[in-house]
């Protein structure tokens, strides 16, 4: 199952299997893993969700939509690279993926 890596605001390192299909919150939620809540569940609401992609990874990514970006607007800290995680769906192309949680969500 492909795995991603989860890294809190401190570089605390947190590595998850993630189904194909399931998107990055639902993962971290799934997994325990503090730093992003999904409070909405995923219908692009909370931002609570907010993660950091770097570049290589980005670039792997399907842009993100409007009202993604919209959300982001919204979001705490928001950076050139922020995505949504309930945005974000596994597939194993993404196997190893590495996102960032901001420090607002430590
Ligand atoms: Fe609420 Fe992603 S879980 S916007």
């Amino acid at each position: 199952m492909p795995k991603v890596i989860y890294i809190d605001a401190n570089g605390g390192e947190f590595e998850a299997e993630v189904p194909v299909g399931q998107n990055l919150m639902e993962g971290a939620v799934d997994n325990m893993i503090d730093g992003i809540l999904g409070e909405c569940g995923g219908v692009m609401s909370c931002a609570t969700c907010h993660v950091y992609v770097p570049k290589e990874w980005e670039d792997k990514l399907p842009p993100a939509s409007e009202r993604e970006e919209d959300m982001l607007d919204m979001a705490v800290d928001p950076q050139d690279n922020s995505r949504l995680s309930c945005q974000i769906e596994m597939t194993e192309e993404l196997d190893g993926i590495v996102v960032h949680m901001p420090r607002s969500q430590f």
